[in-house]
This record gives C-alpha cells, sequence and structure tokens, in this order.
C-alpha cells in the first residue's frame, strides 16, 4: 500500500497539480508544466464491459471524475457483457476523434482490428484491469497484482484452516473467473501454487475431482452459472461430506456459491458455511461478510486504479512518460505491456472496518 501511494503521489504530482484525491487517499502537490492549461482537453474514451457489476461502475465513474478535474471531458460506455456491442463501441470513439482510449475488455482477444483502427488514427490505448491480448496496439496496463490476489485467496483459506499447523483433512472446491479473461489464469494459479503443498499432502481434498483451470472456470464471472456448478458438485458429490473451503476469485461468483450451499442445507449450527473467499469488495459481499456468510474478500481500490489509468493517459497526451513498475509479466502475445500494478488487500471481518470504512471506500452508513 504505501509503496504503491507514494509512487502514485510522485506521479499525479508530475503531471498535474489540479487532481484531487477520492478520500483515503491525499491530494498530490503542486508542480508541473501540463497542470491546467489549453494544450489538453478533447475526449477520452472509456471502454468498460458491464454495469452488472458494482466495481465497474465505479471504476467508470471514478475515471470521469479524474478526467473532467483535469480538463478532459470522458466518454464513458458499458457493453453490457458484449463483446461486439464493446467493438462498436471503441469503433465510436475513434471515429468521434476521442483522443485516447482506457478500456477493459470483455474478451481480451477480441479488440485487434479495432484497435488497429485506433492505432492508424494514433489514439493511444491503456489496457485496464484486465490485459488486451494478440496485438501490439495497446501501450500500456493499469492493474493489481492479479497473482498477488490468486496467493491472498489461497493463503486465507491455509490459514483459517490451520493447515500450518497440521490440521486436515478438509474438503475443498475451486472455482475461476471467466476463461477470455486473462486474469483468470493469475487469480488461479496465485492461489492453486499457495493450496498445492497441501493438496499434494492430502491435507486438502478435491472431491469433484475438478482441479484443472479448463474445468473450474465460469463464464462472464457469472454467479447463476457458478451456483449450477456448485449445485451440479454437492449433488454428485457430497452425500454426507461437508465442503470445509470454496477458491472463489470474485464476489458475484462467491454470492452464487453461498445460494447454492444455503440451498444444499449449509448455515446452521450443525453443518456451517465453508470459508468462502471473493473479490473485489463489493457492497453486498461486504454486507455478507458482516453476516457471517462470505468469509473473506480481496479489496482494489477502484479510485487508484482509475488515478493509475488517468496519470497515463495525461502522460501520453501531454508528452510525458507515465509511470510503470512491471515491465516484465505481462506478455500479450505480441508485445510485453508496461505496467503499473498497484497491491490487492485481503479483508474479512476483522480488518473490514479499518481498511474499508477507515480508507474511506465505504461510510458505514452503506454497510447497514
Ligand atoms: C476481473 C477483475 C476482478 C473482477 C472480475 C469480474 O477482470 O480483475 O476484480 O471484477 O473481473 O468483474
Amino acid at each position: 500500500m504505501r509503496i504503491a501511494r507514494a509512487a502514485l503521489l510522485r506521479t499525479a504530482a508530475a503531471v498535474t497539480a489540479t487532481l484531487t484525491l477520492g478520500a483515503g487517499v491525499s491530494a498530490c502537490g503542486q508542480s508541473s508544466s501540463s497542470g491546467s492549461t489549453g494544450s489538453k482537453g478533447g475526449t477520452i474514451g472509456i471502454a468498460m464491459p458491464t454495469k452488472s457489476s458494482e466495481r465497474w461502475i465505479a471504476d467508470g465513474s471514478n475515471m470521469k471524475k479524474q478526467f473532467e478535474k483535469l480538463g478532459y471531458k470522458a466518454d464513458l460506455q458499458y457493453a453490457n457483457n458484449d463483446t461486439s456491442q464493446q467493438v462498436n463501441q471503441i469503433q465510436n470513439m475513434i471515429t468521434n476523434g476521442d483522443k485516447a482510449l482506457v478500456i477493459a475488455a470483455i474478451d481480451g482477444t477480441a479488440l485487434s482490428s479495432v484497435l488497429q483502427q485506433a492505432a492508424d488514427a494514433k489514439i493511444p490505448v491503456i489496457s485496464y484491469d484486465r490485459l488486451i491480448l494478440g496485438t501490439k496496439n495497446v501501450d500500456y496496463y493499469a492493474t493489481f497484482d492479479n497473482y498477488k490476489v490468486g496467493q491472498l485467496q489461497g493463503g486465507y483459506i491455509v490459514d483459517k484452516l490451520g493447515l500450518k499447523n497440521g490440521k486436515g483433512p478438509f474438503n475443498i472446491e475451486l472455482f475461476a473467473g471467466s476463461s477470455d479473461d486473462n486474469n483468470t489464469k493469475y487469480f488461479f494459479n496465485g492461489a492453486y501454487d499457495t493450496l498445492k503443498p497441501y493438496i499434494d499432502s492430502k491435507k486438502l481434498v478435491i472431491k469433484s475431482g475438478q482441479t484443472q483451470l479448463d474445468q473450474v472456470t465460469t463464464m462472464r464471472w457469472d454467479g447463476a452459472t457458478a451456483q449450477k456448478r456448485m449445485d451440479d458438485i454437492l449433488s454428485a458429490n457430497y452425500g454426507s461430506a461437508k465442503v470445509d473451503a470454496v477458491l472463489s476469485p470474485y464476489d458475484g461468483i462467491s454470492i452464487g456459491i453461498i445460494a447454492s450451499l444455503k440451498n444444499g442445507g449449509y448455515g446452521t449450527k450443525s453443518k456451517p458455511l465453508p470459508i468462502v473467499t471473493g473479490q473485489d469488495a463489493e457492497l453486498a459481499s461486504v454486507k455478507s461478510i458482516i453476516a457471517g456468510e462470505q468469509t473473506s474478500t480481496i479489496y482494489k481500490d477502484t479510485r487508484k486504479l482509475a488515478q493509475v489509468a488517468v496519470q497515463m493517459v495525461n502522460a501520453e497526451l501531454t508528452g510525458g512518460k507515465p509511470e510503470v513498475n512491471d515491465t516484465k509479466q505481462y506478455n500479450n502475445g505480441k508485445k510485453t505491456v508496461p505496467t503499473y500494478l498497484l497491491q490487492p488487500v485481503s479483508v474479512d471481518k476483522s480488518n473490514y472496518e479499518s481498511v474499508l470504512v477507515g480508507g474511506g471506500y465505504y461510510k458505514a452508513s452503506d454497510l447497514k
């Protein structure tokens, strides 16, 4: 957190004197030639995947606010998780003369031809949260440390079950995200690598036998799809046996898994809910954590991610150099994309107040 914040403040100070950050992140210092004068302006196209998940709504509105503070206009579009709709939206942004594009791809492999058009029009492209694959026409990548997200999810299960103290065996089931999202394998690998010693020593048992990434993905991160898969797993493998933990990569999936478990009789004194992880600290999941249902989530401050993307765009458009901190990990098949990685934070009942409320992400009254 501290390192990322210090780096961000440095970066922000270099590009603007006017950007005021959201609560929990202090305002940045004075400086800069590229402050608030006429060389800037123009419209920035922001292509977000869906409004069905709160986080993308927050990402989009945080970016819009921050761009507007710097004197840009924002053209913010959501594509209803429909790839061709997203391609059309990006095409319109290019046609309308938008100065730069920030894109959270629905399908990371589906944008090559539209991004060729962007390159032909000399429009810089920032890949937001999810890496755009298979094209050299992506300039920078702003995201959280995705492998670390998985490690935190797996590590939470290891700690909670007491596996390091030799406890077990326990039953676990694994869920992963959408197969067309490049983040999915990072989350899964981070978690799996952390759980693997205990799977190998049989302290963790996966009764369904579904252990490979391609067996456990959840198309479009859909909660109902996850709920159905959990139903099938419970009825096929857990007659009298009990699930002790479920690796879930994302809060929307966790909500589906918990619904299935409750339908299967979990959530009582004699049959408590298993550990269920998550990601994004979405409101419904934080409430579920407070209610003792979902166990944990991974908090990724969308204000900071927005800030990184905005500084990248602003630097690109004002002759500066976007700040990055990883130039090795993220190869998209055509190039290694210079990346700024933020640090994710594990949240559960014990720290949600200090992290989420204390950090100004939610008000205490939001969580009632
Ligand atoms: C991923 C993102 C996660 C989660 C998920 C579903 O790409 O990194 O934080 O939001 O999509 O929306």
